[in-house]
């Protein structure tokens, strides 16, 4: 194994690989994951980066901190599509728009990377039970991916969480307890109930496993280009764990090579959930210098968040610091769009590629849209659009822009009729 310890995003304290605990015990800051990037460099040259035979994210297991792949799940978690999306780029002027298609994974979002890694992890500790606290996509994935190993788990709600997602939660078996309050106060139950029964917290921000298992779409994205970075990846944003994995997968391999410069990270918000971008912002008037930044001084203040894109509908980003520093150090953009531009978005990534998005996902095709036509975006940037969660989630604000069937009586006639174009 490489991986040798924990630092603090927020103070820069360090742990070692033994530390059973998940956040920084000197601050309360979230800690990242760190790996012998030097033994890395020299072990892993270009053609062992990648396990041969492993189908899924374990292939690239060197970068995981975990030891037991044989305790990995059966199914299929990543090496999602990568599309060329030309008509969809074409129609904001961008001639290389690429879409990373995570509505494909087993729970149909990109969360399930996230609780592979984790499942994992809890299985090496001999954990009886996992649990966690979810708006929605973590809590579905974490059930599908228990059940697919039979580990019994344990899913906080809140109460108003949608019913595809709860949908999902039941009919994998999980037990779900839905909170009346917030996500916030689902959150802050779990972590309660967990530390009285010793299972396993999956807390998105709060465990540090989660944005190593999200860091595995970086690697997918850049072996689908030949081990290039792309210029840009836009991620839709509401705690930041997915973000702020994205950039720590791009560190990754640049710290060891792999690529050779790093590309800008942007977030994209719903101005209806803003926390991170305004804090962003915040930064950016303050006149912040790359590099300059105390992160132990920055603070994020909590929104109201109304969004009805309700996967990245979010109060206090629970890994907010780590995703401006994404932003931040990658020198990425943090855009905002509202509401009825991300509803507008479903139907164009349809049409123009094919795919079908949730409204959190389409967020990021929406902001990189705005991004286009505020030319914050050369035409010739290779820019990857993360599409992470299938748009089946909510068919409800699909169908607020899907338009309607033309209802016919069952005759040729009538058929004729309506089909004279
Ligand atoms: C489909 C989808 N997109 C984006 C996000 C945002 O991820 P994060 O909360 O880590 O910023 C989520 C998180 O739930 C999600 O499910
Ligand atoms: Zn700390």
């Amino acid at each position: 194994m490489y991986f040798i310890g924990f630092r603090c995003l927020k103070c820069g304290a360090g742990q070692d690989r033994d530390f059973a605990g998940y956040i920084c015990p000197a601050c309360g800051g979230n800690l990242e994951v760190i790996y012998n990037y030097d033994r890395l460099k020299h072990d892993v040259a270009r053609d062992r980066m990648v396990t041969a035979g492993r189908p899924d994210i374990f292939r690239y297991a060197h970068f995981l901190p975990i030891s037991r792949v044989d305790l990995a799940p059966p199914l299929k978690v990543g090496m999602t599509p990568l599309y060329h999306a030309d008509r969809l780029g074409a129609s904001v002027g961008l001639k290389h728009v690429y879409l990373k298609d995570d509505g494909l994974n087993p729970s149909a979002s990109f969360k399930d990377r996230a609780g592979a890694v984790a499942l994992v992890r809890a299985r090496e500790l001999n954990a009886k039970v996992v649990a966690g606290a979810s708006t929605g996509n973590a809590g579905s994935s974490m059930a599908c991916l228990a059940a697919s190993v039979g580990m019994p788990c344990v899913i906080f709600v809140p109460e108003k969480a949608p019913p595809a997602k709860i949908a999902q939660l039941l009919i994998f078996g999980a037990k779900v307890i839905a909170v009346r309050g917030t996500y916030d106060d689902a959150f802050d139950l779990c972590l309660k109930v967990c530390e009285r029964r010793g299972w396993f917290n999956r807390n998105t921000g709060y465990n540090p496993f989660t944005r190593e298992g999200k860091k595995t779409c970086s690697f997918e994205i850049c072996e689908q280009l030949g081990w290039h970075a792309p210029d840009r990846v836009i991620v839709a944003t509401g705690d930041g764990n997915i973000i702020s994995g994205i950039w720590k997968g791009m560190r990754d391999l640049h710290a060891v090579g792999m690529i050779d410069r790093m590309p800008k990270i942007d977030c994209a918000q719903s101005e209806a959930s803003a926390a991170i971008a305004g804090a962003v912002r915040k930064l950016e008037t303050g006149n912040l210098k790359l590099g300059s930044a105390d992160w132990s001084r920055i603070v994020i203040d909590p929104v109201k968040a109304t969004t009805l894109a309700d996967s990245i509908s979010v109060d206090q980003p629970r890994d907010g610091l780590a995703a401006v520093r994404a932003v931040v150090e990658s020198g990425g953009e943090a855009v905002t769009v509202p509401d009825d531009e991300i509803l507008a978005a479903i139907p164009e990534l349809a049409r123009r590629a094919g795919v079908f998005a949730e409204p959190a996902a389409a967020c990021a095709w929406a902001c990189l849209k705005k991004m286009a036509l505020k030319k914050l975006i050369r035409p010739d940037e290779r820019v990857v659009c993360v599409i992470t969660g299938n748009g089946l989630k909510d068919v409800a604000s699909a169908r607020r822009v899907a338009g309607e069937p033309i209802v016919i009586d069952p005759t040729v006639e009538a058929a004729e009729t309506v089909l004279k174009i």
